[in-house]
């Protein structure tokens, strides 16, 4: 059967969230690689850069590992209709499992700030979608009002049966790794869900005493979206100010995210640390990803572009093991690679500061 193909399910006793596993609704999803970064490890100076590519799932991000679980208990509680507010992967793999599981869904986007690969997945999956002449943070206002008006499950990663399913990759990582626990994670910061879920997962592996050592769990915003660096630089944690937010990393456009005290805990548990990273350093990193044969979206590239900085600070020992989490696939953002390469991605002022590395990683069209 193939829920028992299922990396996610196959963690069962972990995730206490169904009465009956008739409900579960998979696609196959988790099961993830874990990738050598041999050329980064080099370039960067550390002896092991590992990428978990949790974009090699069934819609392409990391989004499959809580919407087969969160799905799961919707159907199992007859509902018949999902909906969730997106920047694009959400809606991909919300619209995927609903159909799946024969219910409708609902998808609020903001309408020119999405990619396409991610807008003609939700169409393809049969959702109803609206574009919204607003920005992320305004779908998500919208979308609760939706909720309070009629019966429909809100898949935003506010939902706890999401994060159940989503911190399940923090075991494939120790199993991959012979439970010899890397000593950092490296995750994008957007709605802070990975933070908080795959925190969730290894504090849970401590307290079931499968290791007695969690790495250190860091998060990388794009500079244009930092509502959690600022957070952490100015009060350390205890507020956090929406911010306007832009970058061309259009997953992690987010001014006021969802998940921020999880991740603010999750920060302080494991001992980890918020960078922020810029346009032209989130483009290069993607590029340098790319070229080790791996590919992912931008989003995902600010891991590598954030490891960087954090061993230049010294918070990354050069005899240290680094995972960095790649959220989605390389083609889901094709047109963002197209224009880096042709090069009209980036403005001269954001090339300017590392002009020789782009110009030694662009390919020319
Ligand atoms: N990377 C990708 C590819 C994403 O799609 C997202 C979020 C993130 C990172 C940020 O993740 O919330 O764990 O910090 N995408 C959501 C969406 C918002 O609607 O698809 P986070």
């Amino acid at each position: 059967e193939l829920k028992d193909q299922s990396g996610i399910w196959r963690f069962r006793d972990l995730l206490p969230i169904l009465k009956d596993e008739a409900n579960i609704v998979t696609l196959r999803e988790g099961n993830t690689p874990l990738y050598e970064l041999p050329r980064a490890a080099r370039s960067i100076g550390v002896e092991r850069v590992y990428a978990k590519h949790q974009g090699m799932n069934p819609t392409g991000s990391f989004k499959d590992a809580g919407m087969t679980t969160a799905l799961s208990v919707a159907h199992e509680r007859g509902f018949s209709w999902v909906a969730c507010a997106s920047t694009g992967n959400t809606s991909a793999a919300m619209a995927a499992y609903a159909a799946r599981a024969g219910m409708r869904s609902l998808v609020l986007i903001p309408e020119g700030k999405i990619a396409w690969g991610k807008l003609s997945q939700s169409l393809d999956y049969g959702a109803l979608t609206c574009q919204l002449r607003t920005d992320f943070d305004g779908c998500v206002r919208v979308l609760a009002e939706v909720v309070r008006r009629a019966p429909v499950f809100l898949l935003n990663s506010v939902n706890p049966y999401r994060v159940e399913g989503q911190k399940t990759p923090a075991f494939e990582i120790a199993e991959s790794l012979d439970w010899q626990l890397p000593d950092h994670l490296i995750v994008p910061g957007g709605n802070l869900a990975n933070c908080s879920a795959l925190g969730k997962g290894f504090l849970e592996m401590k307290l079931l005493g499968l290791t007695d050592r969690v790495p250190r769990i860091s998060v990388i915003q794009a500079e244009g979206a930092n509502p959690l660096y600022r957070s952490m630089q100015e009060n350390g944690g205890k507020e956090l100010t929406p911010v306007e937010a832009d970058t061309r990393a259009s997953a992690i456009r987010i001014g006021n995210p969802a998940s921020w005290r999880k991740a603010v805990r999750i920060l302080e548990a494991t001992g980890g640390w918020v960078e922020q990273v810029n346009e032209a350093e989130i483009a290069l990193a993607k590029a340098e990803i790319g070229a080790e044969g791996i590919g992912c979206e931008p989003a995902s590239a600010v891991t590598l572009a954030g490891l960087k900085k954090l061993v230049a600070q010294g918070h990354v020992q050069p005899s240290e093991s680094v995972v960095l989490l790649l959220t989605g696939h390389t083609l889901k953002d094709s047109d963002y690679t197209i224009r880096y390469h042709r090069g009209d991605l980036l403005t001269e002022e954001e090339i300017a500061p590392l002009r020789p590395e782009i110009e030694s990683t662009r390919r020319n069209t």
